[in-house]
């Protein structure tokens, strides 16, 4: 940890709503953030916001929703997270550790045994180091239009409780990815 970063970790607060204002104040106001316009998908707003402030600004977040999908036959629901973001000088400070954790501990009440979430491929090992696993099978997601196409981003996985696997069953959202 370097001398410019605080001993204690800074507090997750939940927000009442998040709008592309409250992005913008963390990611600025470039045409594509997340860098996956190219994929060309539509995609939902989460539910429940995981967030840090610093001095008044906010600089971290992640969102959450309850999803319902099949794993193979067995239809139930899972927990998708997503809008993962970090101010840009704020980065490498264990921020995004610090909101997805918060998120997750709240998806732990929420009942469903495992939380998804989509990335760009260079963000395997960061989700990795977070505890999440890529999935290797496709998934399935909606899009409008009734159009069902395979994500095209990597599927990551993480355990909501302790005796749940990653599932090895294809994926299929009934919904739009988050
Ligand atoms: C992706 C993003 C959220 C990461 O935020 P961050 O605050 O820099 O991440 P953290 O500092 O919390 O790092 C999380 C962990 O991943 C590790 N990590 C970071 N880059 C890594 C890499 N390339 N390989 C392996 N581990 C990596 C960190 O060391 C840290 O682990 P540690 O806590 O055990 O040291 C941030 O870069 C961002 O906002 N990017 C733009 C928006 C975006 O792409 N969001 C992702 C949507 S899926």
């Amino acid at each position: 940890m370097s001398d410019d970063q605080p001993a204690v970790a800074p507090a997750v607060v939940r927000l009442p709503h998040y709008t592309r204002a409250e992005q913008d104040e963390i990611l600025g106001d470039g045409d594509d953030p997340f860098g996956v316009a190219a994929a060309g998908l539509v995609w939902l707003p989460k539910e429940e916001h995981f967030a840090v402030r610093q001095g008044g600004r906010l600089v971290a977040h992640a969102g959450l929703l309850r999803l319902p999908v099949a794993l193979g036959d067995a239809r139930t629901e899972v927990v998708g997270v997503g809008g993962v973001a970090v101010a840009p000088g704020m980065r490498g400070r264990g921020l995004a550790r610090l909101v997805v954790a918060a998120a997750l501990d709240h998806a732990r009440t929420m009942g469903p045994r495992h939380a998804l979430l989509f990335c760009r491929p260079p963000l395997v090992p960061l989700y990795r180091r977070l505890g999440w696993h890529p999935l290797d099978q496709d998934v399935l997601v909606e899009q409008p239009g009734n159009r069902l196409v395979t994500m095209p981003l990597r599927t990551m996985v993480t355990p909501l409780r302790d005796d749940a696997r990653p599932p090895a069953e294809p994926v299929r959202l009934f919904s739009l990815p988050m």
